[in-house]
């Protein structure tokens, strides 16, 4: 089950609160609460996708096979899902594309409001580069919405081929 809300921060950030639960059936519950920042800017990678709460919800269902796995969030933007990942017990990398640093910055604060300590890397899709070349050798890489835009070349096979080690 997820649960949204949300509340304003600043003149231009909102954080929403996602909240993944699961009630058991002898009252037991797991509960994990992400934060994330949403800049009030309609630039790509500023908010919360549609396909980034699926994602999401997709990790939470998944958590019990993540506790230690090497994961690269790409195009991460806010990074709600990649962030849960981390929550779960992964070893996570958050990436959006070196060009743009204000996506960067925007994984920073979800790490950050969420207190949590990952690596943060430019990687731009279709370029080899120094931090792609130095990411772990990774069992999990993560991406949504990514295929917004037919012209942008974006995580075509070979690139997740460069990634995946
Ligand atoms: C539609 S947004 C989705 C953001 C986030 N994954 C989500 O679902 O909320 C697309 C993301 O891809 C990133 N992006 C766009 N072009 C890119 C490129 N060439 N290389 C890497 N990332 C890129 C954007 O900065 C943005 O964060």
């Amino acid at each position: 089950m997820m649960r949204m809300s949300e509340n304003e921060d600043s003149d231009n950030i909102a954080v929403k609160q996602f909240t993944f639960e699961e009630k058991r059936k002898d009252e037991l519950r797991t509960r994990i609460t992400v934060s994330v920042p949403e800049v009030l800017d309609p630039q790509y990678g500023m908010y919360v996708w549609p396909c980034a709460v699926v994602l999401a919800q997709y990790v939470w269902m998944h958590r019990a096979e993540l506790e230690g796995k090497t994961l690269l969030e790409v195009g991460a933007g806010v990074s709600l899902p990649g962030v849960l990942a981390a929550r779960c017990g992964a070893q996570v990398t958050l990436s959006d594309s070196a060009e743009l640093p204000h996506c960067l910055d925007n994984c920073r604060r979800t790490c950050q409001v969420n207190q949590l300590s990952v690596p943060v890397v430019g990687i731009t899709w279709g370029q080899v580069s120094s931090s792609l070349l130095l990411l772990p050798t990774l069992d999990i890489v993560l991406g949504s919405d990514v295929f917004y835009e037919p012209e942008v070349e974006c995580t075509d096979p070979g690139d997740v081929r460069l990634v995946v080690n």
